[in-house]
């Protein structure tokens, strides 16, 4: 995996989520049509204060927190999954209604760059690194 980011596709069906880490080439296939990609060019869009993941390393983990003000967790709106990774290791961990969107990962290799996602069922993935 390079350090372009992970390429993210959605079931625009059922909701399926396949992430692509080898070959960009390929475009997966749910409940039979092509997936779309999850464009995360979103870091400087409106909304973003309460949509960017942000990455704070602490010494035996690390946490991320979606949004400077944490962004709401209702059935209407929510996070839905929050992912980091080091460029080696990835981590994922869907949420449920009752958490905050405030999630702690294991200790990540910080010698290179961090990246961290943040998928609202409403305003789509949002990417930072740190
Ligand atoms: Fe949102």
């Amino acid at each position: 995996m390079g350090q372009e980011g992970l390429k993210f596709y959605r079931c625009n069906s059922c909701g399926n989520l396949f992430l692509v880490m080898i070959d960009p080439s390929v475009t997966p296939s749910c409940c039979g049509t092509d997936m779309q990609q999850l464009d995360h060019t979103r870091h400087s869009h409106e909304g973003s204060e309460s949509h960017l993941p942000i990455i704070e390393l602490h010494e035996n983990y690390t946490e991320v927190r979606v949004g400077l003000q944490l962004h709401p967790m209702s059935s209407q709106h929510r996070i839905e999954w929050v992912v980091l990774t080091d460029g080696e290791r990835i981590e994922v961990q869907k949420l449920g209604l009752t958490t905050e969107p405030v999630v702690r990962f294991s200790k990540m290799n910080a010698s290179g760059k961090l990246r961290a996602y943040a998928f609202c069922n409403i305003h789509g993935l949002w990417e930072s690194e740190k």
